[in-house]
């Protein structure tokens, strides 16, 4: 899909990291450092006009009430009408598991 601009939004600044140094280096993968409340604006910095898919693995339930319906609000704002919103839910039982992954 030589098309497709992937962004990572991760809000740790220590799994960021990890997530920026696997990545770098890939066409057209972009890795923030951020809250995925601000998807829109980083949507915007990187013209992307809207978003086929969604992929995430927030964890809602322990989340600011406040933060899970921003996120969900701008979500809901950016995901084209045909566009798929996948909610991943992996469980991870140990670190080789994390590292097929990441
Ligand atoms: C369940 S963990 C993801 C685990 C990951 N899939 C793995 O394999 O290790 C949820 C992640 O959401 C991130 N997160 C929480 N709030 C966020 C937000 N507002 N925007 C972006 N990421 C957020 C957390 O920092 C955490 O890394």
């Amino acid at each position: 899909m030589p098309k497709t601009t992937i962004l990572i939004i991760e809000y740790n600044q220590i799994f960021y990291k990890r997530l920026a140094e696997k990545y770098k280096g890939e066409k057209n993968l972009h890795t923030i450092n951020g809250s995925a409340e601000n998807l829109n604006h980083y949507m915007r910095i990187h013209n992307i006009p809207y978003a086929d898919a969604i992929v995430s693995d927030q964890p809602f339930a322990s989340l600011p009430q406040e933060m899970s319906d921003s996120i969900l609000a701008s979500a809901r704002d950016v995901l084209h009408e045909e566009g798929k919103s996948l909610r991943s839910n992996i469980k991870m039982e140990n670190e080789d598991d994390r590292k097929v992954l990441l």
